[in-house]
């Protein structure tokens, strides 16, 4: 029988083994571990891909977030508005700054609704901290002119969207800074932890720089307090191999993402993604195939009993919905539902076109469709 596990963690080193390996050989030949030529190397190459001003490396796409947030002067008293369909990551950076997450409701692409941040906005309101969920970059548009009208910071939390566009502009572009988290799943991922921030304020460059290293400046005195949260060498050695294929990647997950639209769209108890094509505003890099089904459950195991590993993420639960938070009760009627729906397909760049075939053929099948 098929197997198709949900990512295939082998395939992304047995791509480029030998390049990665010459790579890493070369920062460890060297003895160069930290804050060194690669990793100034990667910053400007991914800030030139993205079209940001800067970048900086950061030990994750946790950390970027809670630096993004200090610089941003984020803390006590403020309140942050995000999405609750979100991993805890984007909520937790809110709760260590010192504010308080405000949770929303998101709208039909399962991205944060904008209707539902301009009803939670209150005097105490600092920031919006829009997703950038399963590789697609929300209406930007909207959201900066509530920022704009009430004076607040835009912090992107594009963890899962690197490259990914609306209107031309890359994910993690907007606002004051953007987070990327270069997680080994991740459509740009390293061999263990990493993160990315972009700014186009040398303002805030200079200050996430210090925030990332003790709080020190170029000649190494401390200037104010920080951390210790730097993208190793050795990651970004590999991540400046990956950035190589990273345009093929991407154009590969938008294929895998037209072959499930064409087995799976006709489906009525299913909602997919937007499609790739036919929307100019939005350019997706399909981070994750994120699906509705109102059988969701007896759908997963058919495709479990047939080989298909699915999973729903952040273990099924939206961040309003983890009760040792103690967070006070947010009504999201839109994501509570959403959450009895919603799952991932497999979307990674070893699927086949025969493996996708096979997915939705099991779906079909579900269904007793042709
Ligand atoms: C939406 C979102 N935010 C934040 C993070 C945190 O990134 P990291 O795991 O690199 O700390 C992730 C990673 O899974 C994520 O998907």
């Amino acid at each position: 029988m098929m197997q198709i596990p949900f990512f295939r963690y082998p395939h992304v080193f047995g791509q480029q083994r030998e390049e990665i390996l010459a790579a890493m050989l070369k920062v460890m030949d060297r003895g160069g571990f930290i804050l060194q030529d690669e990793l100034r190397e990667f910053e400007q190459a991914i800030a030139a891909f993205v079209g940001a001003r800067h970048a900086v490396g950061v030990g994750n796409g946790t950390d970027s977030l809670c630096l993004a947030l200090q610089a941003a002067g984020v803390g006590a008293g403020d309140e942050v508005i995000l999405a609750s369909h979100t991993y805890i990551a984007t909520a937790a950076a809110v709760h260590f700054s010192g504010a308080s997450p405000v949770l929303v409701d998101c709208g039909p692409d399962h991205l944060i609704d904008p209707a539902a941040v301009e009803a939670a906005l209150t005097p105490r309101t600092r920031a919006i901290m829009p997703t950038q969920l399963n590789g697609r970059t929300s209406d930007m548009d909207r959201l900066e002119a509530i920022a704009g009208k009430h004076r607040l910071v835009i912090i992107e939390d594009a963890a899962q969207a690197l490259g990914s566009k609306f209107k031309g502009r890359c994910a993690g572009t907007f606002g004051l800074a953007g987070s990327i988290s270069l997680y080994p799943a991740k459509v740009l991922g390293c061999f263990g932890d990493g993160g990315l921030l972009f700014t186009d304020s040398d303002a805030t460059w200079t200050a996430l720089k210090q925030l990332r290293d003790h709080g020190r400046n170029d000649d190494g005195l401390v200037v104010r307090w920080g951390t210790n949260s730097r993208l190793d060498n050795l990651q970004a050695a590999v991540l400046l191999t990956k950035l190589r294929i990273f345009p093929q990647e991407i154009t590969r997950r938008r294929q895998l993402a037209r072959l499930y639209r064409e087995g799976l769209g006709d489906l009525e108890d299913m909602t997919l993604p937007p499609g790739p094509d036919g929307d100019p505003d939005h350019f997706d890099v399909y981070q994750n195939y994120e699906v509705e089904a109102g059988r969701r459950d007896a759908l997963r195991e058919h495709l479990e009993r047939h080989g298909v590993r699915t999973i729903i993420q952040w273990a099924g639960r939206a961040v309003h919905q983890f009760a040792g938070l103690g967070l006070p009760p947010f009504r999201l009627p839109a994501t509570d539902r959403l959450f009895t729906r919603c799952f991932l397909l497999p979307m990674n760049t070893s699927l086949t076109d025969a493996e996708v075939a096979f997915i939705c053929d099991v779906v079909r099948a579900f269904y007793g469709a042709k």
